[in-house]
């Protein structure tokens, strides 16, 4: 599958990594291209490196992954996605605050809304990136929560999240967000304000 990286930091690029070594064609997209040319010749296995619009026009998939205050700018940035699949991971998160956006809307939904014709799932946010190197707990795979409102569009998630060892759990219509994100908030609150640290991941457990 051809999948473009739009955010090459460590979500974007350990995910485009683990892609690139499952045997997908991986184009890290970047404000920098010079930087992710060589971070492209580091991960091999074909991988390239290059513009955000290039990397947005390549990928039949595309895994948005920057910060939130970056999101709209980078969202323009990509172009026409059209048709795409558009996995975005972004979290917004205010210690004191709480979620950026509040409860009524989600930060999915609003990546939707500037990208209308692309085909949005949330996803990882509340995987850590050092889950992605380990997703294995004793036995028992870390949790991939995801959802999104085209249910092709979700398979592919699941498909990219279980080959790398996560355990997909589909969440509903993308509205759903509202509450994943939430998610993430108390996976990063657990982590680092409660000090348990990022060793730790999330479990949907069922019998
Ligand atoms: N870290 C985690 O464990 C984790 C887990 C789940 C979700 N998330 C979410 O995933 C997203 C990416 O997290 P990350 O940890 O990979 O972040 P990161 O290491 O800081 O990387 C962010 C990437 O965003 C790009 N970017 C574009 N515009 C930017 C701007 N104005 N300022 C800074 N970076 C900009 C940068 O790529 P270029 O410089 O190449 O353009 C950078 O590599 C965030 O929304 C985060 O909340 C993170």
């Amino acid at each position: 599958m051809k999948i473009g990286m739009i955010g090459t930091g460590k979500m974007g690029g350990t995910l485009g990594k683990l892609w690139a070594e499952k045997g997908h064609q991986v184009f890290f997209g970047s404000r920098q291209p010079q930087k992710v040319q060589e971070l492209a010749a580091q991960v091999g296995h074909g991988a390239q490196g290059g513009s955000v619009a290039q990397a947005a026009a390549y990928g039949e998939v595309l895994l948005l992954g920057v910060p939130w205050k970056a999101a709209q700018e980078t969202v323009q940035s990509m172009g026409n996605v059209d048709g795409k699949v558009l996995i975005e991971i972004v979290n917004g998160v205010d210690m004191q605050k709480g979620p950026a956006l509040g409860f009524t809307t989600s930060i999915a939904e609003q990546i939707a809304a500037w990208a209308p014709g692309a085909r949005v799932v949330n996803a990882f946010n509340s995987v850590h990136w050092e889950t992605l190197l380990e997703p294995d707990f004793d036995g028992q795979s870390a949790t991939l929560f995801y959802c999104g409102d085209d249910a092709a569009a979700k398979t592919i998630t699941a498909q990219l999240g279980a080959e790398i060892g996560l355990d997909p759990v589909d969440c509903g219509p993308l509205w759903m967000a509202r509450q994943l994100e939430p998610v993430g908030f108390l996976w990063i609150y657990l982590a680092y304000v409660a000090g348990q640290g990022p060793q730790t991941a999330l479990k949907w457990l069922k019998r």
